[in-house]
C-alpha cells in the first residue's frame, strides 16, 4: 500500500498495517472545512463518529443521534477529502434490531452518502450482524470497551476491563469480531497493559482511544485535542489547540471594531462607480435622503 501523501487509503491497506511500525492515525471529522483540513494534514482514517451528537449538536450523549443526520455529516466528510478512509459510526438502534435492517442502513451510508466502511459498537453480540455486512461487501470496524451507546447499560462513561473477567470478556469480543469479518477494532476506554494483551490476541490492527501506546494506531475526538468543547478533557485526551479560546478572542476583537466604528473600513467596502458620485454626494447632502428610510 502507498503510504505517500498521494496514496488513497483503503480498506486493506489499513487492514495491512497489523503491527507495523507507524501507526495507524484517524481522526473524528463532521464537516467539510475540518475534514478538508485534517484529510491534508495527512491522517489516515477519518471517523464521522456519532460523537458528534455531544461536541456538535450539544446532545448529553451519542444517543439522539439518527441515521437521517449521519447521512448528512458523512456527505459532507465526504466531498472534502481525497485521502483518507472515511468511517461512518453506525447510530444507536440502525443495526441492533436484525440483520436486515443493519445491512439496509449501513448501505445508505455508503450509497448515499459515500462512508468508505461503517463502524458498529459492542462485541460478540454483534457477530452476527458484523458477519451480514461484511457479506454485503460493506467493511466494518468494531469498537469494544467503553462504547458510549451501552452508556446506560455501563452505568456511565467509565473504564472498561478493570478485572481478569472484563479481560476475558474483551479478549473473547475481540476474536468474535474478527472471526465475523472486521478489518479493525476500536479499543475505548481501558487499562493500556489490557488493550496491548487485546491488541496482541487479534490479527486486524487496532484504533486505541483512552487505551493506551500498545495498540497499532490511535483515534481522539478532534473537538477535545483541538480544545473546542465545553466540558473538562479526559485524561487520555492531548490537547494540540485552544480553539474556544482563539474563536472568543475574534468574537470579542470582531464586536469591539464594529462598536468603535473601526470596522468595516474603506477597503472593506465596494465603492460605487465613479460616474454616480456627485450624484450621490448631491443626494446625501439633502438632509430628507441622508437620514436612513424607516
Ligand atoms: O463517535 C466517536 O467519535 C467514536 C470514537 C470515540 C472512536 O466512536
Amino acid at each position: 500500500m502507498s503510504r505517500s501523501n498521494q496514496g488513497k487509503i483503503t480498506v486493506p491497506g489499513v487492514r495491512s498495517r497489523k503491527g507495523a511500525p507507524e501507526k495507524l492515525v484517524a481522526l473524528t471529522a463532521y464537516d467539510y472545512p475540518t475534514a478538508r483540513a485534517l484529510d491534508q494534514s495527512g491522517v489516515d482514517i477519518l471517523l464521522v463518529g456519532d460523537s458528534l451528537g455531544m461536541v456538535v449538536l450539544g446532545h448529553e450523549t451519542t444517543l439522539p443521534v439518527t441515521l437521517e443526520v449521519m447521512l448528512h455529516h458523512t456527505a459532507a466528510v465526504v466531498r472534502a477529502r481525497t485521502r483518507a478512509l472515511v468511517v461512518a459510526d453506525m447510530p444507536f438502534l440502525t443495526y441492533h434490531t436484525g440483520a436486515g435492517d443493519a445491512v439496509r442502513n449501513a448501505g445508505r451510508l455508503v450509497q448515499e452518502a459515500g462512508a468508505e466502511a461503517v463502524k458498529v459498537e459492542g462485541g460478540r453480540a454483534r457477530a452476527e450482524i458484523v458477519r451480514a455486512l461484511v457479506a454485503a461487501d460493506i467493511p466494518v470496524m468494531g469498537h469494544i470497551g467503553l462504547t458510549p451507546q451501552a452508556i446506560h447499560a455501563l452505568g456511565g462513561y467509565r473504564v472498561q476491563g478493570k478485572s481478569l473477567s472484563q479481560l476475558g470478556d474483551l479478549l473473547e469480543d475481540a476474536r468474535a469480531l474478527e472471526e465475523a469479518g472486521v478489518f479493525s477494532i476500536v479499543l475505548e476506554g481501558m487499562p493500556a497493559r489490557v488493550a496491548g494483551l487485546v491488541t496482541r490476541a487479534v490479527s486486524v490492527p487496532t484504533v486505541g482511544i483512552g487505551a493506551g501506546p500498545d495498540c497499532d494506531g490511535q483515534v481522539l475526538v478532534t473537538h477535545d485535542m483541538l480544545g473546542f468543547t465545553a466540558t473538562a478533557p479526559a485524561r487520555f485526551v492531548r490537547r494540540y489547540a485552544d480553539l474556544s479560546d482563539i474563536i472568543a478572542e475574534a468574537g470579542r476583537r470582531f464586536a469591539a471594531d464594529v462598536r468603535s466604528g473601526q470596522y468595516p473600513s474603506e477597503r472593506e467596502s465596494y465603492p460605487a462607480p465613479a460616474e454616480m458620485e456627485a450624484e450621490l454626494d448631491r443626494r446625501l447632502a439633502q438632509e430628507d435622503v441622508a437620514e436612513p428610510r424607516r
